[in-house]
């Protein structure tokens, strides 16, 4: 028998514990996007491009791309300034630690469907105001700012968090309009949702984890936003449910990609067209891992529902509108236990 080494909080039933590692050698799609930086490319490159977005949405929810236009120096500054930042004493980092009027912050301790995750993060807005509802009546019109904490150590994290966030969310919206394109709508049909988003960006720090077979950095969960937006560093760790038989697969580091998957707001504008996937992350006892997810997110006063174009008689509206910033704030405040889009179906 081996020896349990973790707290019982972090342990998952057996049916969720990770397998031993099985790296595909074709695995999630990955996408060049050097045709949208590229002034003289034409049509057909275009029309390819936002094929391959839209194959790879359907088949897997998920995607890598790469010459995607972020620059490298400022994803090189975030990890490093947020690696400082992680090494700092936990009293220290604690000193912004997020509760309910600051919902952006460090916290250590963060369950997934009951089970605590094996990491410590860091939650930023960057320098948009995002607004979310005050409460979560239904008939309440007031909403407050989601405030950012900043530590002191180390001095630069806060300038180089915010020019990242200025970055990919370039990115973001380049995505959403491929996204849009490969859903036959025009291009620009869900740039009016994101005016004022809700936009916030995640690091994430993995620790080594001594019961790597029994614990997991973030159980199984579907992203609730728009798009997501991932660096991952060259660990490796985050598993994507393969749609056509159930088995988790390895999405293999590519030095300088971002992963991007689609949430459960495009799985409901398209109408289950594409589909939110459940992914998770796995630990391990040797190495720590980084991560940054960038959420990108409508504004809070969206409504969300399948959009009217995508919708006939032969495929009817399978969503009732929801509010997303009710959505948000009742699914975050209850830790992503209650609310899932799947009860929204009708
Ligand atoms: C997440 O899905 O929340 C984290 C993904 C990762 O760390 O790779
Ligand atoms: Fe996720």
């Amino acid at each position: 028998m081996g020896e349990v080494a973790v707290d019982a909080a972090f342990i998952q039933a057996i049916e969720h514990r990770p397998k031993p590692v099985r790296i595909e050698a074709e695995g999630i799609p990955l996408i060049d996007l050097s045709v949208l930086n590229t002034p003289d490319s034409d049509a057909d490159d275009l029309a390819s491009l936002v094929s391959q977005v839209g194959d790879a949405s359907q088949k897997w929810g998920f995607f890598q791309v790469i010459n995607h236009g972020v620059p490298l120096e400022y994803r090189e500054k975030i990890e490093l300034a947020s690696r400082k930042f992680f090494a700092l004493p936990k009293e220290e980092k604690l000193m912004v630690g997020r509760d309910e009027m600051n919902p952006l912050g460090y916290y250590d301790t963060e369950h997934t469907k009951n089970v605590r995750d094996w990491k410590e993060v860091f939650d930023f807005a960057g320098k948009n105001p995002t607004f979310i509802p005050a409460s979560h009546e239904p008939d309440d019109q007031e909403v407050r700012e989601l405030n950012n904490q900043w530590p002191q150590n180390p001095p630069e994290l806060r300038e180089v968090c915010e020019e990242y966030a200025k970055e990919v969310q370039k990115l973001a919206f380049k995505l959403l309009e491929l996204i849009a394109l490969s859903l036959g709508l025009p291009k620009n049909r869900f740039n009016g949702f994101f005016e004022d988003h809700t936009t916030f960006i995640r690091v994430n720090h993995y620790p080594p984890c001594p019961s790597p077979n029994l614990a997991l950095g973030v159980g199984r969960h579907k992203d609730g936003g728009a798009l997501t937006i991932l660096a991952q560093d060259d660990v490796g760790g985050l598993q994507v449910k393969r749609k056509t038989d159930g088995e988790w697969i390895l999405v293999k580091p590519t030095p300088n990609a971002y992963i991007i998957n689609v949430g459960d707001i495009i799985q409901v504008w398209s109408n289950d067209k594409y589909e939110s996937v459940e992914h998770r992350v796995m630990v391990n006892s040797e190495k720590e891992r980084f991560s940054i997810p960038f959420f990108f997110n409508p504004a809070h006063y969206t409504w969300v529902e399948p959009m009217e174009e995508l919708i006939n008689e032969q495929n009817p509206r399978k969503y009732k509108p929801y509010n997303w910033g009710k959505f948000f704030t009742t699914r975050k405040r209850s830790n992503f236990k209650k609310l899932d889009v799947e009860n929204l179906q009708i």
